[in-house]
């Protein structure tokens, strides 16, 4: 062994052998993929980062033959050998597979146990199993290209940031605790028992201050922490580019953060955007268009099935005759509904005739829709007059209101109809669902992956605030240092509700990949911004107090925004979940089946931190 590391060097990686190595001597160092007899001869397929080669072990050359006899499944081996062609036997499956490695001499730097299941791109082992030996699993090909790509991303971003004149500052993990926002990870100080930190969902508040001290260009790629629920695109740690910039409108951030993503593309799957996007930009939707088309502010524009806003319809026609409608209608056409900001709705959508959706399919999507807490999903086929057919509404609709609907929904015979109605919010979710779930299902999009498009869109001028159900009170959308639009200010006391912001999300084939905005610098306007939502002196004074003062301290004008790196990679990569692009990634509760963690700590512990956990 000692003759291999010390004397001879890796010479190659495995998987870049091609014919142009013919006839070299060439030193490699890898993983047995798999060994084969083949009348006398042993042949191992070796792997390392770079992919696989075969190697020959023949009896009659070389001394090496006993030791790849001997080797099995994921057995570090070292071998020297010399490049062949592979002639007649070439396999077309594999970038290497013109060539073969004669072994002139080997070794085995160590055994391997059986490991608990096979290392190869299309496992049939369980996700929990592979977590738990994660290091095997990342010795797959596909995980290896993922890991790689996001580090690629990594080494653009920093190029990128540095060429524009940008520093990378770290901010810190632990922080003070403010309620509000996102549900915080808390860390006990043991030299103040009873008092915590919490963990960093983000590093808002400090990259601010930064731009107060006057560091003008800030980025960094930052670890934050939200303890919350998981989902396909979403871990508890996961991975930002963040960046700020002093004297700045959406404008010049919006340009920035497209340059960068031109260069991923171009440098993870050599893809030139400019094709697409010839002016360099991305197509921008107001946050209104979007809700109204597609429900969401993250529309995925690889697909049409827009939705339909039949609520002004319905109120014209009084409900039109369909019993559900009718209360909606009645309390818009009263008042008792805004019209410009109903709190119930009606939405249609439509399945065309070419997806051929039997009955049975359409109880199939009333049953995806009740599992998002839908009541039922309304629906009506279009017989060739126009008729809807297939449904219980088709007795009680009005004639005038069945036409006004196909033509307002562009309703062709044989296309079927589906309709939610009731509180925005929630209609709006469902249907944005339900539009995805039916272009799966029509294949317009793959299930998992771009199936090769990328739609890319910024989603702007979002309303500042939210109403919050449970308190009947305006709260701030996003976070209270938004700057809200100059045209809206007056009505930051009349009507809170239609105040808009320079808030902004970049939206990536129906995944938000990034979020940020035009910040608040200016005092005045703050005060009524939280008087707006109900924020007292002393309740901003003892959660922001920090950054408040530091506003009334030269805070340039600025503005910022964060992409989340590993969602971003899941998409380039093609990667099904955000734990394929995370090396070491939690379960969907949060847990790590490798280490186990988290887990009970031990008495002593709790007592030096004066914490007590109740059963
Ligand atoms: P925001 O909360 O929108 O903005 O986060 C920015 C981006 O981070 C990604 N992201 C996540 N990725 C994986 N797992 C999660 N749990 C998760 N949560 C968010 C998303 C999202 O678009 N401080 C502001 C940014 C700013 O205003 O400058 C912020 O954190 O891709």
């Amino acid at each position: 062994m000692a003759r291999f590391i010390d004397e001879l060097k890796r010479t190659h990686l495995c998987g870049d052998l091609r014919e142009a190595h013919v006839d070299q001597e060439v030193v490699l160092f890898g993983w047995v993929q798999s060994r084969r007899d083949h009348g006398g001869c042993i042949f191992v397929d070796l792997r390392d980062k770079s992919g696989v080669v075969q190697v020959m072990f023949d009896p009659s050359i070389g001394q090496s033959f006993e030791l790849g006899d001997a080797s099995r499944s994921e057995w570090v081996l070292g071998v020297k050998g010399k490049v062949r062609d592979r002639g007649e036997m070439k396999n077309p499956r594999i970038p290497t597979g013109s060539i073969e490695v004669i072994a002139l001499e080997a070794t085995v730097f160590n055994k391997s146990e059986t490991p608990p299941f096979a290392i190869e791109d299309n496992t049939e082992t369980g996700e929990d199993k592979r977590l738990e030996y994660r290091y095997l699993d990342l010795r797959r090909p596909k995980l290896q290209k993922a890991l790689i790509a996001r580090s690629k991303m990594m080494s653009t971003t920093r190029q990128h940031f540095d060429q524009n004149g940008f520093i990378e500052v770290e901010t810190p993990y632990l922080l003070k605790y403010t309620p509000g926002g996102a549900r915080n990870f808390l860390v006990p100080s043991r030299h103040q028992p009873g008092s915590f930190y919490a963990l960093a969902e983000s590093p808002q508040l400090f990259k601010q201050l930064l731009m107060v001290a006057g560091y003008d260009r800030y980025f960094q790629i930052v670890k934050c922490f939200r303890d919350e629920d998981m989902r396909l695109d979403r871990q508890p740690e996961f991975t930002q580019i963040d960046v700020e910039m002093s004297f700045v409108n959406e404008d010049d951030i919006f340009g920035m953060i497209e340059g960068l993503l031109f260069k991923l593309f171009k440098n993870v799957l050599g893809m030139d955007l400019h094709e697409k996007y010839p002016s360099g930009h991305f197509p921008r939707m107001r946050w209104g268009e979007s809700m109204r088309r597609f429900g969401n502010d993250k529309p995925d524009l690889r697909f049409g099935i827009e939705h339909i806003d039949l609520t002004e319809l319905v109120t014209e026609h009084d409900g039109g005759g369909i019993p559900f409608f009718e209360p909606i209608a009645k309390k818009l056409k009263s008042g008792e509904y805004r019209k410009d900001l109903p709190e119930e709705i009606v939405k249609a959508l439509v399945i065309p005739a070419s997806g051929n959706f039997t009955r049975a399919d359409g109880d199939k999507l009333e049953q995806y829709v009740k599992g998002m807490g839908a009541g039922g999903l309304a629906r009506a086929k279009l017989g060739d007059d126009g008729s809807w057919t297939q449904s219980p509404l088709s007795k009680s609709v009005t004639d005038a209101m069945r036409v006004a609907i196909n033509k307002a929904c562009n309703a062709q015979p044989g296309d079927i109809l589906c309709f939610q109605f009731g509180p925005v919010d929630k209609v709006h979710t469902i249907m944005a669902n339900l539009r995805v779930h039916i272009a799966k299902k029509l294949g317009l999009i793959p299930e998992y992956g771009s199936g090769g498009r990328f739609e890319l869109l910024w989603i702007t001028d979002p309303p500042l605030f939210e109403r919050d159900e449970t308190s009947k009170r305006w709260a701030a959308a996003h976070h209270p240092f938004t700057r809200p639009h100059d045209a809206c200010l007056d009505l930051l006391e009349k009507d809170p509700g239609k105040v808009l912001c320079h808030r902004y999300d970049v939206v990536l084939n129906g995944f938000e990949v990034g979020g940020g905005s035009i910040r608040l610098h200016d005092p005045s306007v703050q005060a009524r911004v939280f008087k707006a939502i109900g924020i007292s002196d002393e309740e901003a004074e003892q959660k922001f107090g920090f950054l408040l003062r530091a506003l009334k301290l030269g805070a340039p004008p600025h503005g910022g925004i964060a992409l989340g790196l590993d969602r971003l990679a899941m998409l380039l990569t093609e990667g099904e979940a955000i734990r394929d692009v995370i090396a070491f990634p939690k379960t969907q509760k949060g847990t790590d089946m490798m280490t186990g963690a988290p887990s009970p700590v031990n008495a002593e512990q709790l007592v030096e931190l004066k914490i007590a956990t109740l059963k």
